[in-house]
């Protein structure tokens, strides 16, 4: 197949490149090469070596649409724009806007792809799902966005609206979605339109849910994603890692090269068409514990601390159940201690690795984004 990847150059798609360069496939790229994540403005130079054919173009524009679509037979819409900003309409335009071009292209040029897949993410779910022992039966929430006085004060756990109890977290499935920023909103109207649109034209569509991705190759100048970055920075810098709130908020990360299995899964499994699928780690992990295992994987002696700085608008727990995946035979399957010395060994050997953590705070705490609890 000729396969087109929209951000094929970033984290995420470059791995996916290499996977379908491997299955022997014709790969098309068509990326912005936008800054934070290319300062020098340029494609990859494993990229270019292998014979992909790169194209630098904006998601947001029809034209760019129209060359990059010519002949293909599968799509992966994975440029997206991810970030803390207040910038609402630019999450619009480029995460949904291009979706709805991608399908208008489409449509109008008669093209049937045998499948788009688009990425989507656990960010749709909110704070996810919990469960209320305490209340009659067990009532499962699905709780609101934590409060802004709650969190200043350190009250980081939700509590049950009704009985006033902590609850658990519960792993969250797909049914229920409560997207509570810019880009979670965005990722859940991506999705619809795929899906929606695919039905309806008849061109086989998937949306993933990734969960938090980790792995080589993620930008060290991307404030929004990377929590393996911002500790591996530090610790190899000699400084403590710093663990927003408590240190207690439950993920489930994934590795890199499960999710490029999983978007293969998407593209050749007729079973997942017309559905949103999710993609995490299958594990529970704290941030405290995850902190933990960088400094052991780095060979560090230094304890995580946890001054009270929190993220305005981050979840306390979210957890995506992943048995609709495994339904269709995908499961993941790197440990985490893998991931975090595959990472390790792939940052020090980049010439642009540093601590770019600071910055990256006092950014976020000029923009109010990053605060302090009293
Ligand atoms: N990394 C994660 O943890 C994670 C989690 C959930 C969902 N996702 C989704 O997965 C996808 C890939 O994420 P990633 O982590 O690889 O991100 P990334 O930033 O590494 O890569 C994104 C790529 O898209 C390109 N891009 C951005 N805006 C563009 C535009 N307007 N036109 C063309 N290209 C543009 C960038 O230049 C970059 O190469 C995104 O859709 C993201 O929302 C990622």
């Amino acid at each position: 197949m000729r396969v087109l990847v929209t951000g094929g150059a970033g984290f995420i798609g470059s791995h996916t490149v290499d996977a379908l360069l491997a299955e022997g496939h014709d790969v098309r790229v068509l990326d912005a090469l936008v800054p934070p994540v290319h300062p020098q403005h340029r494609f990859p130079q494993h990229l270019l070596d292998r014979g992909v054919d790169c194209i630098i173009g904006d998601v947001r524009d029809r034209k760019a649409w129209e060359r990059a679509l010519a002949d293909v037979d599968a799509v992966f819409h994975l440029a997206a724009y991810q970030d803390y900003l207040p910038d609402f309409s630019t999450f619009f335009n480029t995460n949904v806007v291009s979706t709805a071009l991608l399908y208008e292209v489409l449509v109008e040029s008669g093209l049937l792809p045998h499948r788009v897949v688009v990425a989507s993410s656990q960010a749709v779910y909110g704070e996810g799902t919990y469960r209320c022992s305490n209340c009659p039966e067990g009532r499962q929430v699905h709780p609101r966005l934590r409060k802004e006085e709650d969190l200043a004060r350190r009250l980081w756990d939700l509590r049950c609206t009704v009985c006033g109890q902590s609850m658990t977290p519960e792993w969250t499935d797909e049914n229920i979605v409560a997207p509570h920023n810019a880009y979670a909103l965005s990722k859940y109207g991506e999705e619809n339109v795929a899906l929606t649109l695919g039905e309806r034209y008849n061109i086989p569509s998937v949306a993933l849910r990734y969960s938090i991705v980790q792995g080589s190759r993620q930008s060290f100048h991307n404030a929004y994603s990377g929590i393996l970055r911002i500790f591996t920075q530090r610790i190899l810098g000699g400084l403590q890692p710093v663990c927003y709130e408590d240190g207690h908020q439950l993920r489930d990360y994934v590795s890199v090269h499960d999710v490029v299995r999983a978007n293969l899964l998407a593209l050749h499994h007729d079973g997942a068409v017309g559905q949103a699928i999710n993609i995490g780690g299958g594990r529970q992990v704290s941030v405290a514990d995850f902190a933990q295992l960088v400094v052991k994987c780095a060979g560090a002696s230094l304890e995580p601390s946890a001054p009270g700085l929190y993220r305005v608008g981050d979840t306390r727990h979210v957890l995506s159940s992943i048995d609709r995946a495994a339904s269709l035979g995908w499961r993941p399957e790197v440990p985490l201690s893998d991931i975090v010395e595959e990472y390790l060994s792939w940052a020090v050997a980049q010439p642009d690795f540093g601590d770019v953590t600071t910055a990256a705070d006092e950014h976020m705490r000029a923009l109010g984004t990053l605060r302090h609890a009293t």
